[in-house]
């Protein structure tokens, strides 16, 4: 049985003091899931929110990290930066991060070398843009994101990859992908999983979906069979609300 996750990405939002009152939120909440429950806050707020969740079965990840060790790269952070403060997941390839931050399949697939190499999970985002769809041209756009990334890698650093299909076009415009687009994007990406590293890997990785996920919509969307979970972003910043989803399952 696969893992199913739920993952909030807080992105650029929440001061220490909002950090914490969240936390506070969150830690009221009662898990009634097996999903496995994980928050993204923003780097100046990661020790604090990890030292605030260690005593509970939330895990604080990261949003993003360089693929130097360390070095004269001035505003960036390294995985083992994030190690010392205790994060061990991270996530890479956000299309945030791709649209804003020029971040290439290239520098993504350094970064996904530097978290594995740190020990680090890594869940990889990746997902096509409107006009993509509008052209049918999706399943194309999410195959090469994900080989030109990932498929230098051996089988065995599957286990610690967890990948996040996230349409850009669903992504904080309250327009969802339908539940069928969901699966059959997913069911795509693991059969392409399938054709390079065989049936056992591809049925062994989590895929999330993340675009516009809300109480009144996950459960349709984690009902599906190969959606193992969300990666959720303005959902997340209320404690009810991603606590809804994450018992959606
Ligand atoms: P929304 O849930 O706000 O659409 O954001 C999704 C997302 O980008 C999670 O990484």
């Amino acid at each position: 049985m696969r893992q199913q996750i739920v993952a909030g990405n807080w992105k650029m939002n929440n001061d220490l003091a909002q950090t914490e009152s969240l936390i506070t939120e969150l830690k009221k909440q009662t898990k009634t899931s097996k999903a496995e429950v994980m928050v993204a806050p923003t780097f100046t707020n990661l020790f604090r929110a990890f030292d605030a969740l260690r005593t509970t079965d939330i895990e604080v990840i990261a949003q993003n990290m360089h693929f130097a060790e360390n070095g004269a790269y001035t505003g960036e952070i390294s995985a083992s930066m994030l190690k010392s403060v205790g994060i061990t997941t991270v996530i890479l390839g956000h299309s945030e991060r791709r649209e804003y931050f020029n971040e290439t399949d290239a520098m993504l697939a350094k970064k996904v070398d530097a978290a594995l190499a740190n020990a680090m999970r890594v869940i990889f985002c990746f997902g096509e843009v409107l006009n993509d769809r509008k052209s049918s041209n999706h399943e194309q756009v999410v195959e090469s994101q994900i080989k030109n990334a990932l498929f230098h890698l051996e089988a065995s650093a599957f286990k610690n990859i967890v990948l996040a299909y996230e349409p850009v076009w669903a992504i904080g415009t309250g327009e969802t992908a339908s539940p069928e687009q969901a699966q059959d994007m997913h069911a795509f990406i693991r059969k392409t999983l399938s054709d390079t590293y065989g049936k056992t890997v591809a049925e062994s990785v989590s895929i999330l979906y993340g675009g516009s996920v809300k109480p009144n919509n996950a459960q349709e969307i984690f009902g599906k069979p190969d959606v193992d979970g969300g990666l959720i972003g303005g959902a997340a910043l209320n404690a009810a609300d991603f606590f809804d989803i994450v018992n959606a399952f």
